[in-house]
């Protein structure tokens, strides 16, 4: 009953994507705890992206918690697209004056234990398979710098996880020519109560590359935000 409710809200919403309107923030509609809701969200723009041949990327992986999940959609949907995991994978870069002036690198220290290493451990550990570990390609590095080690691949879903605003904004004008027509870019930590707190450059680089290059945002749940590249772009 309630898989229903969230399902039929979630198809409202995409359907006003579609449109390319800008949706009004959804309020917390059945008092789901919030991680679950971006979760199901994100599995929806997975969906909405399942009929395109191209990569997805996980920029900025973290432990791997999102990159898991990527796996588990594929491989409930049998889907063999390749998936590209960036970052560093030694920590947090300092930061730019945009990221003030609550962004301190210093504080977030267990970010530079996720080595590509751990996070190989991490995901056998939860179920995948030695055969989808391998099939990532991890390219490390710090943004902008690594951006060159991608090969160019047609992009079908692109997940930005980057909590500042160089990268992220380096991420989107390098990745969005990329992005096949259809194609999906999931923004975390957009305008949510913890993002305005602690990293307020999400926001700017996402509003300096949608005004520059004329393109509207769409909301889903939280500080989850999307951009879907229209077919004629
Ligand atoms: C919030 S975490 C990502 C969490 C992840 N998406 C998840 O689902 O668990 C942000 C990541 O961005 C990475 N990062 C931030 N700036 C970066 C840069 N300039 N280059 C590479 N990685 C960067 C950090 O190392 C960190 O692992």
């Amino acid at each position: 009953m309630l898989f229903r409710k969230v399902k039929s809200i979630l198809k409202f919403l995409l359907r006003f994507s579609k449109n390319n309107e800008t949706l009004v923030k959804v309020p917390d509609f059945v008092g789901l705890d919030k991680k679950v809701t971006k979760s199901i969200f994100r599995y929806e723009l997975f969906r909405t992206t399942l009929h395109l041949n191209g990569a997805i990327l996980e920029v900025g992986v973290g432990s791997g918690q999102g990159l898991r999940m990527c796996i588990r959609h594929q491989e409930f949907h049998l889907d063999k697209r390749k998936i590209y995991a960036f970052d560093s994978f030694e920590g947090f870069p300092k930061g730019s004056k945009q990221d003030l002036p609550n962004f301190n690198a210093q504080s977030k220290p267990k970010y530079k234990e996720f080595s590509v290493s751990f996070v190989k451990e991490y995901l056998l550990a939860t179920g995948a398979s030695k055969d989808q570990v391998a099939g990532v390609r991890f390219i490390q590095g710090y943004i902008p710098d690594s951006l060159q080690k991608f090969d160019g691949s047609p992009i079908a879903l692109l997940i930005l996880d980057l909590d500042l605003y160089e990268p992220t904004l380096d991420s989107l004008n390098y990745f969005f020519e990329y992005l096949l027509p259809g194609g999906v870019v999931l923004l975390d930590d957009y305008d949510g109560d913890s993002a305005k707190k602690k990293w307020p450059g999400v926001k700017k680089a996402v509003d300096e590359f949608c005004r520059i290059n004329n393109l509207i945002l769409m909301r889903g749940y939280g500080d989850l935000t999307y951009l879907q590249k229209s077919l004629d772009f």
